[in-house]
């Protein structure tokens, strides 16, 4: 028996509807393989903010740090910024656990097509490893002059050797294991100094994996490629911000968002990882009960294999794939009508 200890942040909206499926399906599974899982729950959200002022108490990071992952719904609630809830919670925790990685996994599946006529199921299977604690995504720079003709404001993108060089291991030891292409998102034709130094450390983690065949494409053209040929890629890396603009439209590109699973990861292991849907809160179509969980089951079948669980995190994303080959059943996102509920009752009677 292997027990672990999870922290559930389930979040707003309909985070707090996908995390409870997501549950479920690992208390299923592991009930199969002899592992169990001791969760703790805790309410930091954007109606937490509401009430208290924060989005997580000032001794939060110290509370995570005691478990072996965390599974996160969704954050952001009308009437609240955005940038308070991302740099309230999912930012700090990045940072503060070393969470370098952030693994976007992307499978056109049977049964489920895709909104782009080149993506054929079955062949489009690709991962976006992007960059999670610094590029452009910095707190450095400022603003100037606020409502005078002279307005400014000034951000930083900071780049570091160490930080692009530990997340280019990463994804070419991906690329190894899984034994395809990698390729890399540039931009060194317009942004004339961090990208050349992106590209220059490409180069040099390149020579040091040569059984991976790699490439690099500018953002702009790599995004046309990702609609017009999708399975061609294998491991696509890329930094912060391109990663993360590159992976929303991958998922797209597989058949929605609510699909999407992410894994955020310390891959030394020194801290906790967190896993968590691609998708937000959805305010939209929130306590009706119809979210599509399939983007946190996955992201729980992540969590599994993180920790060290393969076997048993193939089954999750089997049992998906067999939902959407052999039976009609999908959430109304994906053109059917069964509810949160229904659609997890049927992966479980899948495993
Ligand atoms: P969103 O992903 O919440 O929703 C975009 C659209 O996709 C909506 O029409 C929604 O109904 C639909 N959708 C998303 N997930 C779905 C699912 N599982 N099943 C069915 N339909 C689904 O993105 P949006 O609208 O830009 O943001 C809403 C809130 O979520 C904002 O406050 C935003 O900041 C937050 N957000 C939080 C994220 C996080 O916690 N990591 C990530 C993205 C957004
Ligand atoms: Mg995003």
């Amino acid at each position: 028996m292997t027990n672990h200890s999870i922290a559930l942040i389930p979040g707003d909206g309909i985070g707090t509807e996908v995390l409870p499926a997501a549950r479920e399906v690992l208390d299923s599974i592991g009930t199969r393989h002899g592992i169990t899982f001791t969760y703790e729950r805790y309410d930091w959200s954007c109606e937490r903010y509401l009430r208290h002022g924060s989005m997580m108490p000032e001794d939060g990071l110290e509370r995570l740090r005691r478990h072996d992952a965390i599974l996160l719904g969704a954050v952001g609630y009308p009437g609240v910024p955005d940038h308070v809830s991302l740099w309230g919670l999912l930012i700090p925790i990045r940072r503060a656990f070393s969470q370098y990685v952030n693994l976007r996994p992307i499978r056109v599946f049977d049964g489920l097509p895709s909104p782009v006529r080149a993506a054929v199921t079955g062949e489009v299977d690709f991962v976006v490893v992007r960059e999670n604690t610094e590029g452009e995504y910095s707190e450095i720079g400022g603003r100037m002059n606020r409502g005078l003709p002279g307005e400014m404001a000034v951000q930083q993108a900071v780049f570091t050797r160490a930080g692009v060089t530990r997340l280019l291991d990463y994804a070419f030891g991906l690329a190894e294991r899984r034994g395809g292409p990698l390729t890399s998102a540039t931009k060194s034709n317009g942004i004339v100094h961090t990208m050349p130094f992106w590209d220059e450390l490409v180069a040099e983690r390149g020579a040091a994996h040569p059984a991976v065949e790699w490439n690099q494409e500018h953002i702009d053209a790599l995004a046309a490629k990702f609609v017009l040929d999708p399975a061609r890629f294998d491991v696509v890396v890329a930094s912060n911000l391109f990663g993360d603009i590159l992976s929303d439209l991958a998922a797209a590109v597989a058949g929605g968002i609510g699909i999407a699973p992410s894994a955020n990861l310390n891959p030394e292991g020194e801290h906790p990882s967190m896993f968590e849907p691609v998708h937000g809160s959805a305010p939209d179509i929130a306590g009706q009960g119809i979210a599509n969980p399939i983007g946190a089951i996955w992201s729980a079948a992540m969590m599994l294999d993180h920790l060290g669980h393969p076997g048993a995190a193939a089954e999750i994303t089997d049992a998906i794939a067999r939902v959407l080959a052999t039976t009609p059943v999908r959430t109304r996102d994906l053109g059917g009508s069964a509810s949160t509920a229904e659609f997890t009752a049927e992966i479980l009677r899948h495993l």
